[in-house]
């Protein structure tokens, strides 16, 4: 089967799009015909944590695709399934934290780039009939994380302000379409004025550069939470719009991941600094039905054929894109 591999160095450089040998499911697992997939930061990230010299593995964590054979005493799919792939192992309820077993597909293991992927059969959901192959491939790290985040970590109420710095990110567009579909009032960043309009244009209420002064373009708004990915470069600034009290989940650190803290602020401010990833079996299902209640889509920014993953992988290097890059495997 073809695949998009890492193999060796650490790089980009050192990725291919190849052939790999196509395994069969064993017990309690199955084997998914993909579809579609989605690129997310992560895969970006894998290539410099494998260590100098690290065999082959098939990158990608998202994915959406046809259930194509299954393994002994799995009974939850059959052949033919429509599904999508829930990218978190080893996490099967809500908890505070992920148990120490917990692993993302792709990168330990084989992931989504690839015409076929074998994951455990606790692993699938059936697919959103309203959501093409394109929009169901890009959904699930992204919307997991965006749901946890907000819900979960962050308990958004529907007469809540939440602020979400970094627009262009996958992630946050999600964030603004749940809190929107959640009845709350949805403030965002970017460093684009372009993204700051299509935010608006997608339901955001306010859209500010995210190189201003926010206390002056924010003119005195209540903040009640804060979901960020953006790390170093907005946390000051982030943390000094934040009502006292507010939360702030961070999820990422795209510009960076060492801040700087003011104790005496963060205590006379008692602001609830919260971390989170990905999320567990219970909140995929529960942001599968979220969103199909809401119909809530994915923003594609750009569709790739499987044979131009390096292309794709080029684009999310150069940060431009809005909402997610995605890869189709026909
Ligand atoms: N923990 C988890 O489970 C989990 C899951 C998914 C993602 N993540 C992390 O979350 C982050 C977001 O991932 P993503 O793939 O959705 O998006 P991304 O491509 O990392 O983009 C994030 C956005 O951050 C903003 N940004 C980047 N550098 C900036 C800077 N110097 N100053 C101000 N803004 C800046 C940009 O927004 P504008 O272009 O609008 O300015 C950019 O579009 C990544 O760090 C990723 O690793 C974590």
């Amino acid at each position: 089967m073809k695949a998009f591999i890492h193999i060796g160095k650490p790089g980009l450089e050192n990725t291919c799009y190849t052939d790999m040998v196509e395994g069969e499911p064993k017990k309690g697992e199955v084997k998914v015909r993909v579809k579609a997939a989605g690129l997310n930061h992560r895969d970006i990230w894998s290539l410099y944590r494998r260590g100098e010299e690290a065999g082959p593995v098939i990158l990608g964590s998202d994915g959406a695709g046809v259930i194509h054979s299954v393994g002994e005493g799995v009974e939850n799919v059959r052949l033919g399934d429509e599904i999508i792939i829930n990218p978190s192992l080893g996490w099967l309820h809500k908890s505070d934290a992920q148990p120490n077993e917990f692993e993302v597909i792709g990168v330990p293991t084989n992931g989504t780039f690839a015409e076929y992927i074998i994951i455990p059969a606790e692993n699938v959901e059936p697919k959103p009939k309203y959501l093409s192959w394109e929009e169901a491939g890009v959904i699930p790290v992204a919307a997991l994380t965006a749901y946890r985040a907000l819900f979960t970590r962050g308990k958004l109420q529907s007469n809540q302000t939440v602020l979400v710095p970094g627009i262009g990110s996958g992630v946050a567009i999600f964030v603004m379409l749940m809190a929107k579909a959640a009845g709350a009032r949805v403030i965002v960043t970017s460093r684009s004025t372009k993204k700051c309009q299509q935010a608006i244009k997608l339901g955001a209420d306010l859209a500010i550069d995210s190189e201003s002064d926010w206390n002056e373009a924010l003119d005195g708004e209540i903040i009640d939470l804060i979901i960020d990915s953006v790390g170093a470069a907005t946390w000051d600034k982030a943390l000094s719009v934040l009502k006292k009290g507010g939360s702030i989940v961070n999820f990422g650190a795209t510009s960076g991941q060492k801040v700087e803290i003011d104790l005496r602020n963060l205590y006379f401010g008692q602001y609830n600094i919260l971390g989170t990833t990905l999320g567990s079996h219970k909140e995929f299902r529960e942001m599968i039905q979220f969103v199909e209640k809401h119909e809530i889509k994915p923003v594609i920014d750009k569709v790739y054929y499987h044979k131009d993953t390096i292309k794709a992988f080029e684009r999310m290097n150069e940060g431009s894109q809005f909402g997610k890059i995605c890869l189709i495997m026909d």
